[in-house]
């Protein structure tokens, strides 16, 4: 059994769907096992703030099918200095907290192998980002949800593109990551699908929308990451009209609607199996690892490994792009 008796949960950075099913599971997992949960609201500025609270089984009943995170999130820009970190430090220790559950991204975890250079506290992770940019797991915490909601905006906007012939350029989330470019893209049959990890050619994209005008492709749709490198959206509209005046173009950016929404069912299971793990890990002095799931079975990365330098897309995937959109 642990000797570990209180520990903090608080989510950070961008919220992801599933955040909610994680801190719930990690809640129950505690209370399970007479552990006693503490909830830090807004992640790192709350535990500078001191805005933390006690959790009890009930407090996380009827969360599980939510979107956002109860416990709210931030980025701090506070945690980043040394003043920052002492204050956090000392608000950990002053509520007696002696582990600590981090769901978040790969802020969060350059944050936390910050923090735990200068301090010793036991602490797991959970990868909680629609990015899906951390090493160590298959999936992250949100991206499911955030992959079918662009999926299902992307549908829409073929029906409407087929109705007018008109070229749709799409543009979704990821920062400076391609992986819900290329699953929705993919999943949407998109013509072409730019991405931040290939570097962009805009000839040769232009030359393939030429070679697709000439064979009367009835739909063209182009989806984009946020973080490509000739641009977004607007950007390469205005490139495409511009080789192209006789083309009806429009462009839509999703947004944050990719962030919020009922959680998938995947993403409430990936969140649920996580949370568990991380209070397992916690109570079998694990310290300073990422749980993720790796071919169905979960794995502790070290918080340095995690964090996305280490993540490639799959070859295999961008290699797809070009055959299926023949
Ligand atoms: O990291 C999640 C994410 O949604 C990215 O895809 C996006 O670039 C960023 O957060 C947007 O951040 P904010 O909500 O602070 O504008």
């Amino acid at each position: 059994m642990s000797t570990i008796r209180k520990i903090g949960v608080m989510t950070s950075g961008g919220d992801s769907p599933g955040m909610n099913a994680a801190i719930r599971a990690v809640v129950r997992t505690a209370t399970y096992h007479g552990i006693e949960v503490h909830g830090i609201r807004r992640g790192y500025q709350g535990m500078i703030d001191g805005d933390i609270y006690k959790m009890e089984a009930k407090d996380v009943s009827n969360i599980i099918q939510r979107g956002g995170t109860i416990l709210k999130t931030a980025r701090s820009k506070e945690f980043m200095t040394d003043e920052g970190m002492q204050k956090a430090y000392d608000n950990l220790q002053k509520h007696g907290i002696e582990g600590l559950v981090l769901i978040g991204g790969d802020g969060t975890f350059k944050g936390a192998v910050a923090f735990f250079k200068k301090y010793t506290i036991p602490a797991v992770g959970l990868p909680g980002t629609i990015d899906k940019d951390l090493a160590g797991t298959d999936f992250t915490i949100g991206f499911d949800t955030a992959v079918n909601t662009a999926v299902d905006a992307i549908d829409k906007i073929r029906d409407t593109a087929e109705a007018h012939d008109r070229l749709f350029i799409v543009e979704v989330m990821g920062r400076d990551a391609g992986y819900i470019a290329l699953h929705s893209g993919l999943a949407c049959g998109a013509e072409d699908i730019l991405l931040p990890e290939t570097v962009t050619n805009i000839n040769d994209v232009l030359d393939r929308i030429d070679m697709d005008e000439r064979r009367k492709k009835t739909v063209h749709i182009l989806v984009v990451a946020e973080g490509d490198d000739f641009g977004g959206a607007k950007e390469l509209q205005a490139k495409v009209q511009e080789r192209f005046p006789m083309l009806d173009i429009r462009s839509a950016i999703l947004g944050h609607i990719q962030r919020g929404g009922s959680p998938t069912c995947a993403d409430r299971i990936l969140a649920s199996r996580l949370g568990y793990a991380a209070v397992d890990a916690l109570c079998a002095g694990q310290t300073q690892v990422m749980a993720g799931i790796i071919n169905g079975e979960i794995v502790y990365t070290p918080f340095e490994k995690a964090i996305k330098e280490n993540v490639c897309l799959s070859k295999d995937m961008i290699d797809m792009i070009r055959v299926l959109a023949v």
